[in-house]
């Protein structure tokens, strides 16, 4: 239908006659001369007619977002623009037909729109015709197609696992599909293949990999969708070290081929307590410094009743250090009190430092020997001291809140660098509050570091797992981990997180039946597909960078999805509401 795309023409293609197709993205009647933008996936040719030729009469007649096919010779413009790779040329059009009316579009169809996000939504295909929105679903299928061939190369087989299936350990909510043939009973749709992957490792199938959709029914946020993609991989007969190499290739493979930009391996390892310690959470930020300091020994010699209260009830306390005091008010602090209180703070003490005095909320209680020994810690004139004292969880979250504010507040983020970490040694177990017991921190299939496997009834509070997670940015990427292939191993992980034999069959039986016929030493990890290509398009939300993706709460306002459906439907299924 058409010998070029709207990208491709150039000031050496002059005197061709050519036939083009697209979407009018603009169009000026000047009165003598027609112009018309038309755009298509690879860019916008502009197209010119003059009056009284039949091109001009359809021409006159098109409204944005008409498909039009164009014929017509290549002409060098009169006025060129540099801002568009076709800028030096335009097609003088003998003969127009109109492929296609449009109505009146209700968003503008162009990288800067006036529309909401929902209403972007609701026109999903017009906002996917933006060609930022193009370039991101195509950077998107750039990510998949260097890992597959990456994995390719490297003998995986990727095989397909079922989306109807039974709950997966991953600890979020299931998606439930009632079968019709079976009344009252349900499948899940996979939280993620887990199971499944373990399970083609005692199949023999030595390496694995899949791009799998996983679904999981939580509170949806920026960085969360309902239904999300995975870059899942398991591999047998290996160790830790061989999934930090093979992982760190395909970061490097895909970094080369889609932005062209050499990352440098091996990357960062911080180990979980580490990351905790210094950054108050378990995916830094490594774009920029602001470590934060345990100041609990500093802070039992200041006299202050509200730190000796928080030590006395087991807590700790810590500081971050800012530089540019004087950018913050009173005011300002006073906001930043506030939003660390839905991290529970109850407060945030903080002085300033001038280089000579101090001033601030706790300005009494920083004698001369106190101050040196902030100053031991790094402070410096015009800084600011920002300090939580509260139970340790407390006060890593809240800190963590204000480091990650002030390094963007104060412009430390180059936002084009690309810091990976690993986070490793991560504890195997985590007190459940509210159960009063410890629960399994990843799934209970994770192997213990070897020497911890003997401590793991006895002292579950020092086991550490062979588990691991790649952070970028800021963002948990990927986790995974080595699994456990010995059976005793099993059992006794089974029993410390308090497994009944009934619970472990209900839950899990078919798995754990399969891991008794020859298991390998095996272990893998997931990276989420739809993370790294809202990192890698300096995107704010996953929603940039999925075709169809749900809102906030959980809807698709283009379908309408969730629906009800017919009477009939749910009679098939024997489910029936409460009116
Ligand atoms: P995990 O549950 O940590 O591990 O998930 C791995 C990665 O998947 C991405 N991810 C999500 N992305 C978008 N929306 C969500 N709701 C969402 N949830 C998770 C994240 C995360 O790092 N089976 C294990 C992996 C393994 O052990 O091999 C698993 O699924 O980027
Ligand atoms: P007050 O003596 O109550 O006026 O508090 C002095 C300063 O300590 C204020 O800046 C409070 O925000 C702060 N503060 C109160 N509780 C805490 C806490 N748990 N950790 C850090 N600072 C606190």
């Amino acid at each position: 239908m058409r010998t070029h795309t709207n990208g491709q023409l150039r000031i050496s293609d002059i005197n061709k006659e050519v036939v083009l197709c697209g979407w009018v993205a603009k169009s000026r009647n000047l009165g003598s001369l027609i112009f018309v933008d038309l755009r298509d996936r690879y860019g916008i040719t502009q197209i010119a007619a003059k009056a009284g030729s039949a091109a001009y009469d359809t021409l006159a007649t098109v409204g944005n977002e008409y498909v039009l096919k164009v014929k017509g010779k290549v002409i060098e413009r009169e006025s060129k623009n540099p801002n568009l790779p076709t800028g030096d040329i335009e097609v003088e059009a003998s003969f127009v037909e109109i492929l296609s009316k449009a109505m009146q579009p209700p968003m503008i169809v162009a990288d800067k729109t006036d529309a909401l996000e929902d209403f972007r939504m609701k026109y999903r295909y017009l906002d996917l015709r933006r060609p930022c929105m193009q370039s991101n679903l195509i950077l998107r299928h750039n990510i998949t197609k260097a890992a597959r061939r990456y994995f390719d190369d490297l003998d995986f087989v990727d095989v397909e696992t079922p989306a109807f299936g039974k709950s997966t350990p991953e600890g979020a909510r299931d998606y439930l599909v009632p079968s019709r043939i079976h009344p009252g009973k349900f499948y899940a749709l996979p939280q993620s293949p887990q199971l499944y992957k373990q399970l083609l490792m005692v199949a023999g199938m030595d390496r694995y990999y899949q791009i799998a959709k996983c679904f999981r029914d939580e509170d949806l946020r920026a960085d969360r969708q309902m239904e999300f993609t995975q870059i899942d991989v398991e591999m047998s007969f290996i160790d830790e070290e061989d999934i930090y190499s093979l992982m760190e290739g395909m970061f490097k493979k895909i970094f080369k081929d889609v932005m062209n930009i050499d990352l440098v391996t091996p990357f960062r390892r911080i180990r979980f307590d580490d990351s905790m310690a210094l950054y108050g959470n378990d995916k830094p930020d490594l774009r920029f410094g602001l470590e934060l300091k345990d100041i609990t020994g500093i802070a039992k010699e200041m006299n202050f009743v509200v730190f000796d209260n928080a030590i006395n009830d087991g807590g700790i306390v810590k500081c971050v250090i800012s530089p540019n005091a004087s950018k913050y008010s009173r005011k300002d602090i006073d906001k930043l009190t506030e939003d660390i209180k839905k991290y529970k703070a109850k407060g945030l003490a903080w002085f300033k430092f001038d280089g000579q005095a101090v001033n601030g909320s706790i300005a009494k209680f920083i004698t001369p020997e106190i101050l040196a020994k902030f100053k031991e810690l790094g402070l410096e004139k015009d800084n600011l001291v920002l300090i939580v004292a509260d139970k340790k969880n407390v006060v890593n979250a809240s800190l963590s809140y204000l480091r990650n504010f002030l390094g963007k507040d104060l412009g430390l983020i180059d936002e084009n660098r690309y810091e990976f970490t690993w986070i490793t040694d991560w504890p195997s177990f985590e007190w459940d509050e509210e159960e009063n017991r410890y629960v399994a921190a990843h799934h209970p299939f994770t192997m213990p570091k070897d020497e911890c496997v003997d401590k793991l009834l006895t002292k579950p509070e020092e086991c550490y797992s062979k588990c691991y997670d790649i952070v970028l940015n800021g963002y948990e990427l990927g986790s995974g981990s080595i699994r456990i292939h010995n059976q005793d191993v099993q059992e006794t992980m089974f029993k410390a997180i308090g497994l009944t034999e009934e619970e472990i069959k209900v839950k899990f039986g078919f798995f754990v039946e399969g891991l008794k016929y020859g298991t390998p030493p095996h272990g893998g990890i997931a990276v989420g597909l739809d993370r790294l290509a809202m990192l890698l398009t300096h995107s704010s939300s996953l929603r940039e960078v999925i075709a169809f993706p749900k809102s906030a709460n959980a809807i698709c306002p283009m379908s309408e999805a969730p629906s009800f459906v017919d009477e009939r439907q749910l009679k098939e299924l024997k489910i029936h509401f409460d009116k």
